[in-house]
C-alpha cells in the first residue's frame, strides 16, 4: 500500500482486459478509487473474477489480509458506461490496439471528463503524438506504457507528446512513484524503450537461425546457460505469442520508415500465418503437445558464446543507438532493460564490460560481411570507441 493518501484522486481504467484489470489493480492498491470499463460486459465479468481469484491469491500466500483484499476489490467500480468515469482525475486506456479506435476514445473522453483530469494511453506502438491530437486539450494527454503483468512488472515508461504539458509529465511521474512503480522518461518514437532496443533478441536469433548456423534449442540454452537471460528468445516468442511479437516487430519496421535494422523474419510471419503461436495454440517453435518432444541443444560452448556475442552486440548497439538519438537517458535505458524486460544487466554496463572498441569491431565485421544497414554501428559508439570513453 502506498504511504501518500490517494483517496483524493479516482482513476478511471477503460478496456478492462489483461493490461487494463492490472492496471486497475495497482491503483487500487495504491488507495484510489477506481472505475474499470469495458465495452463489453463479458470482459468486464471475466475482470472482475480474475481480480477476485488474484486478490484471494495473494491472502492465500500471506501477502494480503482478507480484509485489505476486500477494500482493494471494493474500491474498483466496474462500469458499462464511459460516463461513469467522470470523477476520475486520471484516466489510462487500455483498449485495443488501434489508432482509430483509440482517437475515438479519447476524443469521447476529452468532451466528458473534467477539463482537468489527465488522459493517458497505454498503447505499445502507436504515436502518442496522434492519439493527442484527436483532443480538444492535447496538452494533458500522455503514454503511460505498463508491462504485462502490471501488477508485478515495476516498469512504466512514461510518455510525453510534443502537445503535453510540462507539468503533467511531472504529475504522471510522480503518481507512478506513488504506486510503488519505477517509472522512466521515454521520448514518443517507434517502440518507446524497451520494444525498440529488445528488438534484436528476437530478429538475430532468428537469423541466426534462419542461416543454420544453430537450431532453436542451442539458442535458447546459449542465452539462459552463457547468456545469463531470464528465457531463450524462442521460448519467449511462444510465451509472448508468435502472433504478437510479430505484429510489434512489424508494426516498429514501418513506423521506422523500414529501416533494415528492424525488418521482421520470414521464419515468424509464416509460423504465426500457420496458426503455430506457440504456447497458447500448443505449437510454435517449440511443440507443446504431449507426445511432442524437444530436440536437445547442442552444447558446443564455443558455438554458444559466438551466438549469445551476436545477439548481446547488436541489442548493445540498439541501446548505444537509443541513448545517441536522446529517447531516454543512460540510466533510464539501463532500468528499463533490466526492469521491464528482466536482462541481468543493464546493457550500457555491459558494452564497457565487453569494452566498447570490441562491440565497434564485431559490428564492423559483420557490416562488412553481410553489407546489410541492419549491422551499421551507432555512431555514438564509434565516437566512444576512438576517444575511449565509456557509458560509466
Ligand atoms: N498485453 C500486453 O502484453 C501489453 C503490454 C503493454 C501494453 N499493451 C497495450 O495495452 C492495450 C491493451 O492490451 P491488452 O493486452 O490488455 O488487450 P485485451 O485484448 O486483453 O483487452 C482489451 C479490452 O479492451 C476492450 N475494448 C475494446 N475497445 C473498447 C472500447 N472502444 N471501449 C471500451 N473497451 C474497449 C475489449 O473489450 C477488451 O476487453 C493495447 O494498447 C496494448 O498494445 C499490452
Amino acid at each position: 500500500m502506498a504511504e501518500t493518501d490517494n483517496s483524493a484522486l479516482q482513476i478511471g481504467v477503460i478496456g478492462s482486459g489483461s493490461m487494463g484489470s492490472g492496471i486497475a489493480q495497482v491503483a487500487a492498491q495504491a488507495g484510489h478509487v477506481v472505475y474499470l470499463f469495458d465495452k463489453n460486459p463479458q470482459a468486464l465479468q471475466r475482470a472482475r473474477e480474475q481480480l477476485q481469484s488474484v486478490l484471494q491469491r495473494q491472502v492465500d500466500k500471506g501477502r494480503l489480509q482478507q480484509a485489505e483484499a476486500g477494500e482493494v476489490l471494493g474500491r474498483i467500480r466496474f462500469v458499462d458506461s464511459i460516463y461513469d468515469c467522470l470523477p476520475a482525475g486520471l484516466v489510462i486506456e487500455a483498449i485495443v490496439e488501434d489508432l482509430g479506435i483509440k482517437r475515438a476514445v479519447f476524443e469521447q473522453l476529452d468532451d466528458i471528463v473534467s477539463p482537468d483530469c489527465v488522459l493517458a494511453t497505454n498503447t505499445s506502438s502507436l504515436s502518442i503524438a496522434s492519439i493527442a491530437a484527436a483532443c480538444n486539450r492535447p496538452e494533458r494527454v500522455l503514454g503511460l506504457h505498463f508491462f504485462n503483468p502490471a501488477p508485478l512488472m515495476k516498469l512504466v515508461e512514461v510518455i510525453p507528446a510534443v502537445q503535453t504539458g510540462d507539468d503533467i509529465c511531472r504529475r504522471a511521474l510522480q503518481w507512478m512513484r506513488d504506486w510503488g512503480k519505477t517509472p522512466v522518461l521515454a521520448r514518443d518514437t517507434p517502440g518507446f524503450i524497451v520494444n525498440r532496443i529488445a528488438r534484436p533478441f528476437y530478429g538475430e536469433a532468428l537469423r541466426i537461425l534462419e542461416e543454420g548456423q544453430a537450431d532453436v534449442s542451442t539458442i535458447d540454452w546459449a542465452m539462459t546457460e552463457l547468456g545469463g537471460f531470464r528465457m531463450g528468445p524462442f521460448t519467449l516468442m511462444d510465451f509472448i505469442g508468435n502472433d504478437v511479437n510479430y505484429k510489434v516487430t512489424e508494426s516498429v519496421f514501418q513506423a521506422f520508415f523500414y529501416d533494415p535494422r528492424y525488418k521482421p523474419s520470414f521464419t515468424q510471419k509464416r509460423l504465426s500465418e500457420a496458426g503455430f503461436l506457440g504456447r497458447k495454440s500448443g505449437r510454435g517453435y517449440y511443440d507443446y503437445s504431449d507426445d511432442g518432444h524437444l530436440a536437445p541443444p547442442n552444447k558446443d560452448e564455443a558455438l554458444g558464446k559466438d551466438i549469445v556475442w551476436r545477439i548481446l552486440v547488436m541489442l548493445i548497439n540498439e541501446a548505444a543507438d537509443a541513448l545517441f538519438w536522446k529517447i531516454a537517458t543512460r540510466d533510464d535505458i539501463e532500468l528499463a532493460m533490466t526492469q521491464g524486460v528482466n536482462y541481468p544487466k543493464g546493457l550500457l554496463a555491459w558494452a564497457d564490460d565487453k569494452g566498447i572498441a570490441h562491440c565497434v569491431e564485431t559490428l564492423d565485421r559483420l557490416y562488412d560481411e553481410y553489407r546489410e544497414d541492419r549491422y551499421r554501428c551507432s555512431p555514438l559508439l564509434r565516437r566512444m570507441a576512438r576517444e575511449g570513453k565509456t557509458f560509466f
